[in-house]
C-alpha cells in the first residue's frame, strides 16, 4: 500500500464519527435540524407531512385515531389508489422518463418509463378482473426479480386486491402454507428464472406448492425463459403474455381505497412455527415510505435510485416499489447476483447507470470486503451521493469499507432500523443533518418514539444493553396479523404495555443500547430468530422440518456468528434409536429443512448429540448452544439437568 494510503486508513480506523458532507446538505431533501422538535411538538399532527406527499382523492378528517388502540387508524376517511400514487399522477410530467431499470441477469434489459408501465399495469389489472378478481380477494406472488412482479403488485393495487409476495427461494411448502393461510385463490408466477448463468425451473415447484393448498387456484404464469424450459401447466393456468395481448389499451380506473383498506400482507417468522402474515395499509403505508425515501434516501425524481434488495421481502416492496415510485423516480431493479458474471457487476451497474444512491445489506459489504477494493477500484462511481444499508447489524470496519471504497468518503451511509412490521425506517440518521457513528444505526426518525428499558420496561441508562421498544404509534405500522388479532397483541404489545392505563407499547424483540446523545445500537434479536445474510428465519420452523425427517428424534436449532452471512443455522440433533448421525441423515436433514422452508434455512453445520443441555423445568438451553457454535466460552451450566452433555456437545463441534 502507498504510505498515503496506510495514513488514510490509519485515520478512518480511529475516526467514530463522521459528519455529512457539506455538498450533499446543500442539496437534501431534508436539512433542518428543527425538523425532531417540529414533529416533538405537534405530534401526531405532524405527520400530515407524509401524507402531503401523496394525491389523496378525499381529505381524510383523523390524523390518528387511537380509540381502539393498539389497533390505530391513520388519516382515517382519506381515500386514495396506490397504483395512481405511483403511476397515473406522474405521467402528465413524467410520462415518458424512466420507472423501471431492469437489469437482466445474462445482460440483457428492459426499460419502461412511467407511461409504459402505467399502460402495461393497466392491462393486467384488466386481465386479473377477468378472471374474476375482485376487490379485497387476496393475489399470491411467487416471483424472482423480473419486471412483472411489481407490475401485478401495481395492477392488484389499482383493482383494490391486496397482494401477498413470496419470495422465490421459499419452498413449495412454504408457499403453500402462506396460500392457504391467506385464502388466496390467485397464483401470479413464472416458468424459471436465471441464476449464475444457469436457467432454474420454477413452476414445477410453484405447481407442487399447490398440490398442497385445498382450495381451487387460478394460476398466471410469465414466461420468461422462453423456448429453455418447456414448462408443465395445470389446467387452472393463464399464460401472462396472452392474457395481457387480449387487453392491449385497455383501462381501469383506479379503485378508490380507504386509507385503512388493506395494501398488501406479508409473511414473515416469528417465534413460533407459523408464519405470521403482516397486514400494511394504503394511506399509512404508503405516506411512510413515500416520506422515507423522501427524508432518509433522499430520493428526487431525477434521481437513478439503486435498492439491491428483492421484492420478495419487505426491503424491495417498501424501497423498490412503493416508495420510490410514489416519488416518480427511476428504481433500479436487478435480476442476479452480486458476483455473476464478475465479481464487480454491481459497481459495472452504478457506472452504466450513473447511480445516484445505492441501498443495500451488510452481509454483501461483507462480501464485496473480501473480494476486494479492486472490483470498485475498476468503475467509476463518482455517481453516487448517498449510500444505505438494512437488514442487520453493521460492524464498523465495514461500514468504513463502505464509506470509503464505495462512497469515495463523500457519500453519507444511512444505517437504516427498522422490520416488515414497521412497513419503513423507523431508526437512522437523516443524511443531511445527523453525524454518522458507524456501528450505530442513529436516533428514531421524528416523530418516532423510541427507548431502550430493562425487562420490567424501565429505562436503561447510556452504554447498557436492554430491549428496544417504541412507545409512539407510526403511519408505517402493521395494522395487525391476517385473521388473527389475538396473536398480533399478544406477540407485539402484550410485553410491555399496560392496557388498564391505555398505554401501548410496542416490541420488536430486538436488544439495543442507547448512548448519551440519543444514538441506537441495535444488537440483534432476542427471541427465537436468527438474521442469516438479513433474512429473518424462525428456528421453530427449521426444528420441525428437521424432526419431520425420519431418523430425528428432537432438534435444537440455533444461530452461530458467520463472517459473511452475519448469523449461520446450527442444527443439535438426537436421532432415533436404531438410526445412526450419519452421512446420509445429515444429508436427508438438509433436504427436509431446504423443502419446508428453501436453500437459505440450510444448517450451516448439523451436530448429531445424544441428548441437548436442557434445565430442570426441560427447557432447552439455546445460549449454551449458540456459545457452543461461536467457539466461546460456556455460560452457567449449573441449572442444567444434564451439565455434562455441554462438554460433550463442545468437544464434538470442536473435532
Ligand atoms: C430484523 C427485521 C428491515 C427490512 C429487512 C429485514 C434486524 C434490520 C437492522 C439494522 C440492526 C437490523 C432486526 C430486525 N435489522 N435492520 N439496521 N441494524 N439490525 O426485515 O425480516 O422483518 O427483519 O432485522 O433484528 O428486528 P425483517
Amino acid at each position: 500500500m502507498a504510505e498515503e494510503e496506510v495514513e488514510l486508513e490509519a485515520r478512518l480506523q480511529e475516526q467514530e464519527s463522521f459528519d455529512p458532507p457539506e455538498s450533499f446538505v446543500e442539496q437534501a431533501n431534508v436539512s433542518e435540524p428543527a425538523i425532531y422538535e417540529e414533529f416533538e411538538e405537534n405530534w401526531p399532527e405532524s405527520w400530515e407531512r407524509a401524507a402531503d406527499l401523496l394525491d389523496w382523492y378525499d381529505d381524510y378528517d383523523t390524523v390518528l385515531d387511537d380509540s381502539d388502540a393498539p389497533f390505530y387508524k391513520w388519516f382515517k376517511e382519506g381515500t386514495l389508489n396506490a397504483s395512481h400514487e405511483c403511476l397515473d399522477r406522474h405521467l402528465d410530467d413524467r410520462g415518458d422518463e424512466v420507472a423501471i431499470e431492469w437489469v437482466g441477469e445474462l445482460g440483457e434489459t428492459r426499460t419502461y418509463t412511467y407511461a409504459e408501465l402505467h399502460r402495461e399495469v393497466n392491462e393486467f389489472a384488466a386481465a386479473l378482473r377477468e378472471l374474476g378478481v375482485e376487490e379485497d380477494d387476496v393475489v399470491t406472488m411467487y416471483m424472482p426479480m423480473i419486471p412483472e412482479l411489481p407490475i401485478a403488485m401495481l395492477a392488484c393495487a389499482r383493482i383494490g386486491a391486496p397482494h401477498s409476495v413470496v419470495f422465490a427461494g421459499f419452498s413449495a411448502d412454504a408457499l403453500a402454507t402462506r396460500m392457504t393461510s391467506a385464502d388466496s385463490e390467485y397464483l401470479v408466477t413464472c416458468d424459471g428464472y436465471y441464476r449464475r448463468g444457469d436457467a432454474l425451473e420454477h413452476k414445477a415447484k410453484a405447481n407442487e406448492g399447490l398440490d398442497g393448498v385445498d382450495h381451487d387456484v387460478t394460476g398466471i404464469v410469465v414466461d420468461r425463459l422462453g423456448d429453455e424450459y418447456d414448462h408443465p401447466m395445470r389446467d387452472d393456468d393463464h399464460d401472462y403474455g396472452d392474457l395481457v395481448a387480449a387487453q392491449a389499451g385497455a383501462e381501469v380506473e383506479p379503485v378508490e381505497r380507504g386509507a385503512e383498506d388493506m395494501l398488501f400482507l406479508m409473511y414473515t417468522s416469528g417465534t413460533t412455527g407459523q408464519p405470521k402474515g403482516v397486514k400494511h395499509t394504503t394511506g399509512g403505508y404508503l405516506s411512510y415510505v413515500s416520506w422515507t425515501s423522501h427524508a432518509v434516501l433522499d430520493v428526487k425524481p431525477e434521481d437513478t435510485y439503486w435498492c439491491a434488495a428483492d421484492i420478495g421481502w419487505i426491503t424491495g416492496h417498501s424501497y423498490i416499489v412503493y416508495g420510490p415510485l410514489s416519488l416518480g423516480t427511476t428504481s433500479v431493479m436487478y435480476e442476479g447476483t452480486p458476483d455473476y458474471p464478475e465479481k464487480d457487476r454491481m459497481w459495472e451497474i452504478v457506472e452504466d447507470y450513473d447511480v445516484t444512491q445505492l441501498y443495500t445489506a451488510p452481509t454483501a459489504i461483507r462480501a464485496f470486503m473480501k473480494w476486494g477494493k479492486q472490483y470498485p477500484e475498476k468503475r467509476d462511481l463518482s455517481s453516487l451521493r448517498l449510500l444505505g444499508t438494512v437488514g442487520e447489524p453493521i460492524n464498523p470496519r465495514a461500514w468504513k469499507w463502505y464509506y470509503k471504497h464505495i462512497g469515495g468518503e463523500s457519500c453519507p451511509i444511512v444505517d437504516t432500523w427498522w422490520q416488515t412490521e414497521t412497513g419503513g425506517m423507523m431508526i437512522t440518521t437523516l443524511p443531511g443533518i445527523g453525524t454518522m457513528k458507524p456501528g450505530s444505526a442513529g436516533p428514531p426518525l421524528p416523530g418516532i418514539g423510541a427507548e431502550i428499558v430493562d425487562t420490567n420496561g424501565d429505562e436503561v441508562g447510556a452504554g447498557r444493553a436492554g430491549y428496544l421498544t417504541v412507545d409512539k404509534p407510526w403511519p408505517g405500522m402493521l395494522r395487525t396479523l391476517y385473521k388473527n388479532d389475538e396473536r398480533f397483541l399478544s406477540e407485539y404489545w402484550e410485553e410491555y404495555s399496560d392496557p388498564d392505563a391505555d398505554e401501548w407499547v410496542y416490541f420488536p424483540e430486538d436488544g439495543a443500547k442507547i448512548d448519551d446523545d440519543g444514538y441506537i445500537t441495535v444488537l440483534g434479536r432476542v427471541d427465537d430468530v436468527i438474521n442469516v445474510s438479513g433474512h429473518r428465519l424462525g428456528t421453530m420452523e427449521i426444528e420441525s422440518a428437521i424432526v419431520g425427517v425420519e431418523g430425528v428424534a428432537e432438534a435444537a436449532v440455533v444461530g452461530g456468528d458467520h463472517d459473511l452471512k452475519g448469523e449461520a443455522v446450527y442444527a443439535y440433533v438426537i436421532t432415533e434409536d436404531g438410526y445412526e448421525g450419519d452421512a446420509d441423515l445429515e444429508a436427508r436433514i438438509i433436504e427436509g429443512v431446504e423443502d419446508a422452508i428453501g436453500p437459505i434455512a440450510r444448517p450451516e453445520a448439523v451436530i448429531f448429540t445424544p441428548e441437548l443441555p436442557k434445565t430442570r423445568s426441560g427447557k432447552i438451553m439455546r445460549r449454551l448452544l449458540e456459545d457452543i457454535a461461536n467457539g466461546d466460552e460456556l455460560g452457567d451450566t449449573s441449572t442444567l439437568r444434564n451439565p455434562e452433555v455441554v462438554e460433550d456437545i463442545a468437544n464434538k463441534v470442536g473435532e
